[in-house]
C-alpha cells in the first residue's frame, strides 16, 4: 500500500533545524527556526513559567479530561490580553488549539466547511506553513502582494490593490504583528485602511497572532488585530503562546471566532468542537494552564511582562547592532532596514547561493529565502557575523 505514496516535501524550517543540529562545527550560528535565545544561546524556560508550573505540581489533583473546548479560563484570559475588550464577549467563542498552528488548523477547517474550496489570500511571502495548511483543508490559497524587495518594507499600495478587490466570499489571512518571514509590518494608519477596506468589501479576516509582545509591546502589537475584529461583523484569530511564553513544545494556543451575534457564535463553536473531537479529541492542557495561572495572578503576570520586555528589547538591540556593524563595514545603508523591522525575523534579501555559501563555508544558518531569526545573532560576535555576510555577498 505504501508504494502508492510519494515522498512529501518537508518544511524547510525543520529541515534546516535538523541540518544545524547535525553540523559538528564549533561556533556555528543558528539564525533559522523562530525560537527565542538568551545571550548564552539557550531557549530558556521563563521564571514566571517555572513558578506557574510549580503551582500545578503542588496543587493539581487530577489529569482528567477538560472537555472539548479545553481550558476556558485560559481562553478567556487570552481573549482579554489580545482583544482588550473591543468586542462584546457574547459574540466570541473559543476553543484551545494545540499551539498557534493547532488553533489555525481548527479555524481553517471551519472556514472550509463554511466555504468549501473558498479562496484564502496569503501574504507573499508568508510563513511557509500557511499555504499547505490551507490546501490540506481544501481551501484555495492565493497570494496577495506584501513585501517590496527593493525597500524591504511593506508594499502597501500593491497590497491594497488586491485587498480592495476581494469579495465577500474571500478570506484574507493577516499576520497580527511581527510579520513572518519579512519583519516588515503595517503601521496603525495602514491597519485602519485595511479594516475600512474589509468593511467595504465584506471579505473575511483570519488573523494569525503568533508573536504578540515580540514587536513593540503588548498593547502596540495588538493594535491591528483589535482594529480588524472591532471593524467587521465576523472574524477569526489564532493565538499562540509558544513564543511570548516560551512554551514551544507545550502546544498552547487559542482559536477565537467572533460572530455577528451570540446565536451565530454558538454555531461556530459547535463546528470548532466538532473539528477537535474528530481530530485530536482534546487539546493538551499543561501549557494552557501555565498561561492561565500567569495571566490571572498579578505578580506572576508582572514578572512575565518583564521577561517578555527583556526578550523584546534584546531582539531590538541585536537588530541595531547588526545593522550598525554592516553599515560600518560596508559604508552603506543597505541593511539599515534590519533595525527598522520588528519582531523576531528579518528577510535580508540575499541570493540563495549566498545563503548556501554562508551555511556551507561559515556555518551560518538561515532559511533559504534569507530570513533570519534575530534572537539567534550572537551578541559578542556581531562583527564577525557582519564580516561573514559581507564576504559571502562579495
Ligand atoms: C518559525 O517560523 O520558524 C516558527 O514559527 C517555527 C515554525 O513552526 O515554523
Amino acid at each position: 500500500m505504501f508504494e502508492t505514496l510519494k515522498k512529501a516535501t518537508l518544511d524547510k524550517i525543520f529541515v534546516l533545524m535538523a541540518e544545524y543540529a547535525a553540523d559538528p562545527r564549533d561556533g556555528k550560528i543558528d539564525l533559522g527556526v523562530g525560537v527565542y535565545k538568551d545571550p548564552k544561546g539557550v531557549t530558556p524556560v521563563l521564571n514566571s513559567v517555572r513558578k506557574a508550573e510549580q503551582r500545578i505540581l503542588d496543587t493539581a489533583k487530577t489529569k482528567v479530561y477538560k472537555g472539548v473546548v479545553g481550558n476556558k479560563e485560559f481562553s478567556a484570559a487570552v481573549v482579554d490580553l489580545a482583544l482588550g475588550g473591543v468586542v462584546d464577549l457574547k459574540r466570541i467563542r473559543c476553543v484551545n488549539g494545540a499551539g498557534g498552528t493547532g488553533a489555525l488548523s481548527i479555524l481553517m477547517n471551519v472556514l472550509s466547511r463554511a466555504r468549501p474550496g473558498g479562496r484564502i489570500f496569503i501574504s507573499d511571502p508568508s510563513w511557509p506553513n500557511h499555504w499547505p495548511m490551507a490546501e490540506l483543508v481544501g481551501l484555495k490559497p492565493v497570494y496577495y502582494p506584501y513585501f517590496d524587495h527593493q525597500t524591504r518594507l511593506v508594499d502597501f499600495d500593491a497590497m491594497m490593490k488586491v485587498v480592495d478587490g476581494l469579495t465577500p466570499d474571500d478570506t484574507i489571512l493577516l499576520h497580527g504583528c511581527c510579520h513572518n518571514p519579512t519583519g516588515a509590518n503595517l503601521t496603525p494608519a495602514q491597519w485602519d485602511i485595511v479594516a475600512a477596506s474589509l468593511q467595504r468589501t465584506g471579505a473575511f479576516p483570519l488573523v494569525d497572532l503568533a508573536y504578540l509582545g515580540f514587536g513593540d509591546g503588548l498593547e502596540a502589537d495588538a493594535y491591528g488585530v483589535r482594529k480588524i475584529v472591532s471593524s467587521v461583523p465576523e472574524s477569526m484569530v489564532a493565538f499562540s503562546a509558544s513564543k511570548n511564553f516560551g512554551l514551544y513544545r507545550e502546544r498552547a494556543g487559542v482559536a477565537i471566532a467572533i460572530a455577528k451575534d451570540s446565536d451565530s457564535a454558538d454555531v461556530v463553536s459547535s463546528q470548532m468542537q466538532n473539528v477537535i473531537r474528530a481530530t485530536i479529541s482534546q487539546t493538551p492542557d499543561h501549557g494552557a494552564e501555565i498561561v492561565r495561572i500567569i495571566l490571572e495572578d498579578m505578580d506572576l503576570r508582572a514578572e512575565w511582562e518583564a521577561e517578555l520586555k527583556e526578550m523584546r528589547e534584546r531582539m531590538q538591540r541585536l537588530r541595531v547592532k547588526l545593522a550598525e556593524a554592516i553599515r560600518q563595514r560596508s559604508n552603506s545603508k543597505d541593511f539599515d532596514f534590519i533595525a527598522e523591522h520588528s519582531g523576531m525575523f528579518s528577510l535580508l534579501g540575499l541570493k540563495p547561493e549566498v545563503v548556501e555559501k554562508l551555511k556551507l563555508e561559515d556555518a551560518v544558518y538561515m532559511i533559504n529565502d534569507s530570513r533570519i531569526n534575530v534572537a539567534g545573532i550572537p551578541e559578542d560576535r556581531v562583527g564577525e557575523l557582519a564580516d561573514k555576510m559581507l564576504a559571502a555577498i562579495g
